[in-house]
């Protein structure tokens, strides 16, 4: 079985439609041409769109979702801030690990691995010690499958006076997101999971409070000060560092195929696709480790039944052409990773179930 023939149902990366992959095959275009500045800017229209933002600013540079986590704290927080950290996993602690990198001192609010922060907790957090200068929110762990509740942390963030930063790297494209609604100012991504396009994007949308925080603040960073990238926000046609010109035009693709799919059928497929796939591993005795009220559309987290060796499920998987991720942290060893994002519907649900059950019928 090739990668050709396999079907991804990892976490991210995730499959990509034939209109992405012949996107991703155009001949290659200048990163300074009219035609990659259009897509730039219908780009940032339907990253607004997403995010549920009217007037978010959005940044699009080659990189990954860290390198966007990473700009999402060196621009809005100084070395000596404070920053709450509301984790629910293995992504949510790499904000405290980014925080301490560049000298900031991070207040984690740690959940048990399968639960949300709660609120009360932030909430303490926030009012003990320094103000925070910004407070970051996991929308969707992926190694836990854990939605975080947006809207509630990010009530407390604002209150507190700090910069609210989301990451929606496993739920921008497939979770409701209502930036302005929520008072959330970032919220970052990258372009391999939700929104179906080849890993290597970095996307940012900053509010207008959030910029007004990065122009009072030094930034030691360069590649990563979004100042320096305004001007080609303005002006995609200028030049700062050379953009990633086809998977610009990938994700303008992608973005086309959501907007055409429409938001509210996306999440509701999102949610559906979800639910058949969990409830058919739950008759093949596996268990969901996210609790029942905080599961994520995007990923399920399940525990292998007990005596299979969860490797030799996941090798069995992918002898059957169906590639799944092992657990991290605490569930490595114990749970295998299914995502279900993006372009995944029912077809590639019922193919996983039945490798699922015949790689299972192998091991037991
Ligand atoms: C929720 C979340 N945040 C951040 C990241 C980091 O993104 P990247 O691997 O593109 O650097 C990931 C990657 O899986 C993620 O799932």
């Amino acid at each position: 079985m090739t990668a050709v023939d396999s079907l991804l149902m990892i976490p991210g990366p995730t499959p990509l439609s034939p209109a992405v992959r012949a996107a991703l095959a155009e001949p290659m275009r200048s990163h300074t041409s009219t035609e990659n500045a259009a897509s730039m800017r219908r780009i940032a229209d339907g990253v607004r769109a997403c995010v549920g933002s009217r007037s978010a600013r959005v940044y699009t540079f080659a990189g990954s979702g860290t390198l966007a986590m990473e700009a999402a704290l060196i621009n809005h927080a100084a070395p000596g801030d404070r920053v709450v950290v509301c984790s629910h996993g293995f992504f949510g602690d790499r904000f405290s690990e980014i925080a301490s990198a560049h000298g900031m001192h991070p207040a984690t609010v740690q959940a048990p691995w399968g639960s949300a922060v709660r609120v009360s907790d932030v909430e303490r957090a926030c009012s003990e010690s320094a103000a925070p200068a910004v407070l970051t929110i996991t929308h969707v762990d992926t190694s836990t499958g854990v939605l975080a509740d947006c809207a509630g942390l990010a009530r407390i963030g604002r209150d507190a006076g700090a910069i609210v930063v989301v990451d929606g790297v496993c739920a921008t494209g497939a979770v409701e997101e209502l930036m302005d609604g929520w008072g959330v100012d970032v919220v970052l991504t990258g372009a391999q999971k939700a929104l179906s396009v080849a890993p290597g994007l970095a996307v940012l949308a900053v509010s207008e409070r959030a910029q007004h925080r990065r122009a009072q603040l030094d930034v030691h960073a360069y590649y990563a000060d979004l100042q320096r990238w305004d001007p080609v926000v303005d002006d995609p046609t200028r030049y700062f560092s050379t953009h990633a010109t086809g998977l610009l035009r990938a994700l303008e693709v992608s973005l086309d195929e959501i907007a055409a799919e429409g938001l509210p059928a996306r999440f509701a497929r999102h949610r559906h696709v979800a639910e058949t796939l969990r409830s058919g591993f739950a008759e093949l005795g596996f268990e969901s480790l996210a609790g029942t009220d905080v599961l994520a559309p995007t990923l399920s987290v399940l525990s292998v039944p007990s005596g299979v060796d969860e490797a030799a499920l996941r090798r069995g998987l992918a002898e059957r052409g169906v590639v799944v991720a092992g657990g991290l942290g605490p569930f490595a060893g114990r749970a295998i990773r299914v995502g279900h994002m993006g372009t995944v519907g029912d077809a590639e649900v019922s193919r996983t179930l039945e490798a699922a059950s015949n790689a299972l019928s192998d091991l037991t």
